[in-house]
Parts: structure tokens; sequence; C-alpha cells
């Protein structure tokens, strides 16, 4: 434990909260280019994939133009929208750290964007995941109060030591979530929205099981972190997903203590099954048989 309370140091450059400047005026115009043919490409793939209130996120913050955003700029709309601020941070940061600016509503995000050799996939988080793909849907009060809760959840469930639990239901919402709508399935998860070829798979693809969502079922669900998902949890509105995390988990961390994790392709009975998946895609191998 450092000074500051929190578990590791930053490194050499970092703030003790391990924020860094973002340093805009330093990105080259290729590196504005790569976000620009991001930008293009998926707002395409997703104007009828993405949710309502993500869509209406990455118009509020006018997030094109220019090409990279400047943090300065678009904290000025979502510090008015929901008080929520984006601060830059050198990579992935420890978990005590994340949780802390969550909390306090700030999205830690990347500095770094991709090379343009590895559009599609890449191991970590960059700027066009975290900024395009997170910060749309903190223009929404509910989802900014979610992923406030969140953070706070984190710090408690860190010091229960039941965080591998809690870590399922970020990745099965803020990352790899889809919602139902009158308008039929769509995308909120910022990890499917910052993907070409996810943003396809998970909506369309009949290989994954996609599954009304249930908290302490995600909860049980190992997930995959090097290919796309073999199952997808299905929300009906952001309203509903926060009115059942408020409950205490407590009590829900002491029933999982005793349960075993659920198979991460496996259906049951009380599933509410949207599409049993043909799981085909994992089946073949993935990723690996793609390259
Ligand atoms: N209600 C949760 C708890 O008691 C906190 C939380 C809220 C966790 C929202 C995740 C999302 O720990
Ligand atoms: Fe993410």
């Amino acid at each position: 434990m450092s000074a500051d309370g929190f578990s590791a140091s930053p490194p050499p450059g970092a703030r003790a909260d391990w924020t860094i400047d973002q340093g805009w005026e330093t990105y080259s115009p290729a590196e504005h280019e790569v976000w620009i043919t991001l930008y293009e490409r998926q707002t395409a793939l997703l104007r009828d994939r993405a949710c309502d209130a993500f869509l209406k996120g990455l118009d509020a913050l006018d997030l094109h133009r220019a090409g990279i955003p400047d943090f300065a700029r678009i904290n000025e709309e979502l510090q008015r929208l929901t008080g929520w601020s984006v601060v830059a941070v050198p990579g992935l940061v420890p978990d005590d750290v994340f949780f802390d600016h969550l909390a306090n509503r700030r999205f830690p995000a990347g500095r770094f964007i991709r090379k343009p050799e590895e559009l599609d996939y890449l191991q970590e988080p960059d700027i066009f995941h975290d900024v395009f793909g997170h910060v749309p849907m903190l223009t929404d009060p509910v989802f900014a109060d979610y992923m406030q809760a969140y953070g706070e959840g984190g710090r408690r469930a860190l010091d229960l030591g039941v965080l591998a639990n809690l870590a399922r239901l970020y990745w099965y919402t803020v990352e790899f979530g889809l919602m139902q709508t009158p308008q039929g399935l769509r995308i909120y998860g910022a990890g499917i929205v910052s993907s070409r070829s996810e943003s396809i798979f998970a909506l369309e693809d009949t290989s994954p099981n996609r599954i009304g969502f249930d908290l302490e079922r995600v909860m049980r669900t190992p997930y995959r972190i090097d290919d796309f998902q073999q199952a997808y949890f299905v929300i009906d509105s952001i309203q509903t997903l926060q009115e059942v995390t408020l409950q205490d988990f407590a009590p829900i961390y002491e029933r999982l203590a005793g349960a075993a994790d659920i198979g991460i392709a496996e259906m049951l009975p009380g599933d509410s099954v949207l599409t049993r998946g043909s799981q085909a895609y994992a089946a073949n191998g993935g990723r690996l048989a793609q390259t």
C-alpha cells in the first residue's frame, strides 16, 4: 500500500492516481487518421445496431471532429450532461485505482491509439475502445449513475475478496451487454461497439447464446478475454439494470461462495433464452481458425 492508499505505485511520469496529461497536441496526422477511419467504419455499422443512448451520446459529444478527441473539449459537454469526465492513464490501472476513479465519476482512458495494421484486433484497450466505446453511454444519466455505483461496489468487492464475481457483471454489461428494444436487439457494450467484427457477430451470428439478464446467473458465468463471447446477456433497459444492482450484494456474494460456476456456453433450465447458439464459431477454433 503506497502513501496515497493505493495498492501499487504509478509508473514514472504519472500522478499518484495514475493519471497523465493527454498531450493532445502531440498526436500525429497518421494517428488522427486511424481514429477517423475507425470512427467512420463503426458509425456506419452501428446506425441500426447500437442502442439509442449510445447513438445520442455519440452525437452529443461530437467525437469525430478533427480526429482523436481532445479530452478537455469533450469533458465540457460530459460534465454538463452527467458530471462525468475522462482522464488519461498510461494503460490498464490497478483495480483499486480504477474503482476510485469510477466512484468519483472519472473514466480512465488510454491515450494511445492502435496502429493502422491492427485496426481489427488488439490486446490492450486503446483510446478508440475507451473513448468511442465507453464515453457515449456516460452521457446517459441512468447509466452514468450505474457506473459510479459499480465503482463503489468494486471497492467493496475488493475488500470482501469477491471481485471475480463482480467483474463478470462489468464484463457482461458495460463491455459486452445487449439490450432488447422495440426496434429489436441493440448493442450497448463498449467491447462490442468498438469492434467491427463483434458488432456483427454479437447481434447476427447463430453461434453465441443470447440470454435474458439475471444478476446472479451472470456473476456465476466465466467469460473469454481472447475472442468473441460465447454468451451475451440481454437487458430490457438501463433502468432495470440499475434497479437490480441497487440491492445490497452481500447476501448474493455469500450464496455465490457456495455455488459452482456455470459453463461458459451452458444453458440452464431457468434461463430466458433469446438464442440457443450453435457454438459453431467456438467449436471451429474461433479466432485461431480465422488467421
Ligand atoms: N449494490 C452493489 C453492492 O451492494 C453495488 C453495485 C452497484 C455493484 C451497481 C455493481 C453495480 O455491492
Ligand atoms: Fe473497456
